[in-house]
Parts: structure tokens; C-alpha cells; sequence
């Protein structure tokens, strides 16, 4: 996606943000900002990439309001085109809407609208990456819809694409789409017919069965439950849920807010031992992304296991393998 900003703009420089996760190919994973593990022995990564900081509504100052956090965030995203980096030799400015690998954050309105304009103002392009959070995921069919007005130049998906069979996709702007002639940037699998034809039935399905308002009803559904749990577990710090897709934060206590990855372990462990398995992010925060297909029951079955795991980790009745538990 970023070489098409960079060819159709002439520009170099790229903005991507902390705790991102673009993927593991040598570019996308110089856009990355969320893992060690994914950058250790790999350097020296693309040059010409400049991190921000993705705002974050769980821990903010003390009674910061909303607006105020996305003012604080903005300034920061701001700061590198004072010092070092030329808007004028920016191609783009590339942001998850949501994060997903990042924990599920969502991004407030107000701030992304103000990124939006300020690459408006500098003639800086504006692409959002929907591989996690796009195809119905959050409620709606891309994650960049709950936030009205926006109008990416590009967007980049993947994952449920094809519901599974290897298939991404960028999409974007005509003008952008043309700046690059053929054969540049083809490859000898892209568009492979069987994955294309998984990609059109997968779309099929989704309108069919309705599988976006099925995820953003089961989504209010799920976050009830998640809200009543919090109520009895107090390592519960905050409830995230955009759709039928959430991120579940665990925190020594509410007070500190210190992530607190050995109870998460313990949990996820607890939860596979009664057959549901789930990974966290970060380390501390619960990964909920169940398909889009999943059933009443099954949904119900998974939260009770849920609940029965964090009491069995609260008790210290979870006997694990020691060390870091997924990924
Ligand atoms: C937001 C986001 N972008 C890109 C990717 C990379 O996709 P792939 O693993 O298909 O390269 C992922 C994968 O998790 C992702 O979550």
C-alpha cells in the first residue's frame, strides 16, 4: 500500500504509530510498532518511516476529557513535522482506525479527524489498514465507518477476505491505484482465481446471512456480559467492544491500572483447559474475536468459561506450564 503513496505522491516519508501491527513482510513490518520480537535480528528495517503514538482512552491524565486527550495525542502527532520530518516529503500517513494486535483501541473521532485534515492540508494521503478490523468486524463493514466523514485514499485487506484461503487486498483511489504501471508491484500468486472466487462468496455470505448487524448486535450482547463480569472480577480494568470483537484489559488493580499478564495467562489457560481458546494482546488483554458465525450458545458457553476461568485464576487453583502462555 505504501509504495503506491510513495510512487503516486513522489514523496518518502511515512507516519505509522506505536503499537501497530501491519504485518511481518519487510515493509509492513517497518510500519509495526507493537512487538520486540518482530524486529529483533531483522534491522537495519525501511528507512524513512516515523513512529507516533496511537492514542490511548484507558490510561489518560488525571480528569482528562476526551477531547482534551485527542488534543494531547495530535500535538504529539505533530511534533515530528516541527523538528525533522517535511510534510511537504510525506506520502502518507498510515492508521488502524481500531487497533487490533495494539489491543483493540479505538482511536477518538475528534483526533482522527484531525489527522485527516492535517494530511488534507499537506497534500499527505490518508490509509487505513482494515486487515484485523474491516469485513463486518467492528459492526459495520469497515472499521474507518465509525468514524463519519472519513474518506480514506487507500485501505489495505485481508484475513476474512477469503474467509481463510490466502487473499489481501489493496483498495483505493483510482488516480492512486494508476500511479504505478505494470508490471510493477505484481506477483506470480496475487490474484489467484480460486482465492478471488472464496472473496466473492465470502462477501455473498456476509450480505446473505447479514453477518455486520449480526456482529454488532452480538457484539452489545457480548459487552453486557463482559460489563456484568467486570462487576465480580475486579483484575477486569477495562471493557473495549467494538462489534463482536473485543479487547479485555487485565490490570493488577483498578487503582494503578498495571497490566497484569501472569492473571491473563492464567486465565486464557484456565479457559483452553475447558476447551475455549483465546490469546491476549500485549501480554494483559484478552483477545475476543470470535467469527462472526458463531451461535447464541456457543457465544454464552464461551463467556460462562470465561467467567469459571477468572475465578479459578483469582483462587490460584490454575496449574500452567511456566512462562509466557501464546504469542
Ligand atoms: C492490522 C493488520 N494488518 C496487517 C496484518 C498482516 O496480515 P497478514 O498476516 O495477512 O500479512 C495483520 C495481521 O494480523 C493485521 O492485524
Amino acid at each position: 500500500m505504501c509504495i503506491r503513496d510513495r510512487a503516486y505522491t513522489n514523496r518518502q516519508y511515512i507516519v505509522a504509530y506505536t503499537d501497530a501491527y501491519h504485518g511481518s513482510t519487510y515493509g509492513s513490518m517497518s510500519l509495526s510498532g507493537v512487538s520486540l520480537n518482530m524486529v529483533r535480528k531483522m534491522g537495519p528495517l525501511l528507512p524513512g518511516i516515523v513512529h507516533v503514538p496511537y492514542p490511548d482512552c484507558y490510561r489518560t491524565l488525571p480528569h482528562e476529557t476526551e477531547h482534551e486527550l485527542a488534543l494531547r495525542y495530535f500535538e504529539a502527532f505533530k511534533a515530528p513535522f516541527d523538528s525533522y520530518l517535511p510534510a511537504e516529503e510525506t506520502a502518507c500517513v498510515i492508521i488502524e482506525p481500531i487497533q487490533g494486535d495494539g489491543g483493540i483501541r479505538k482511536a477518538p473521532a475528534e483526533y482522527v479527524q484531525l489527522v485527516y485534515d492535517f494530511c488534507h492540508q499537506h497534500g499527505i494521503l490518508f490509509a487505513v489498514d482494515e486487515v484485523n478490523q474491516g469485513m463486518g468486524r467492528t459492526g459495520k463493514m469497515w472499521s474507518i465507518q465509525n468514524f463519519p466523514g472519513i474518506r480514506p485514499d487507500l485501505m489495505s485487506v485481508g484475513k476474512s477476505l477469503a474467509s481463510g484461503l490466502p487473499l489481501s487486498a489493496v483498495i483505493g483511489r483510482r488516480e492512486v491505484m494508476e500511479s504505478l504501471a505494470a508490471p510493477a508491484h505484481t506477483f506470480t500468486t496475487a490474484a489467484n482465481p480460486v482465492c478471488c472466487a472464496a472473496a466473492l462468496a465470502t462477501i455473498d455470505v456476509l450480505a446473505d446471512e447479514q453477518l455486520v448487524a449480526r456482529s454488532a448486535n452480538y457484539g452489545r450482547y457480548a459487552k453486557e456480559q463482559f460489563l456484568a463480569l467486570q462487576q465480580r472480577h475486579p483484575k477486569i480494568g477495562q471493557v473495549r467492544m467494538y462489534g463482536l470483537n473485543g479487547g479485555i484489559e487485565l490490570v493488577t488493580d483498578r487503582q494503578s491500572q498495571q497490566p497484569d499478564p501472569d492473571f491473563a495467562s492464567d486465565v486464557i489457560y484456565a479457559a483452553f483447559e475447558r476447551g475455549v481458546v483465546m490469546i491476549t494482546l500485549k501480554g494483559n488483554i484478552l483477545r475476543f474475536q470470535p467469527p462472526l458465525v458463531i451461535t447464541k450458545t456457543q457465544l454464552d458457553t464461551a463467556l460462562t468459561v470465561l467467567d469459571e476461568a477468572m475465578a479459578a485464576a483469582e483462587q490460584g487453583l490454575v496449574k500452567r506450564p511456566r512462562g509466557k502462555i501464546g504469542w
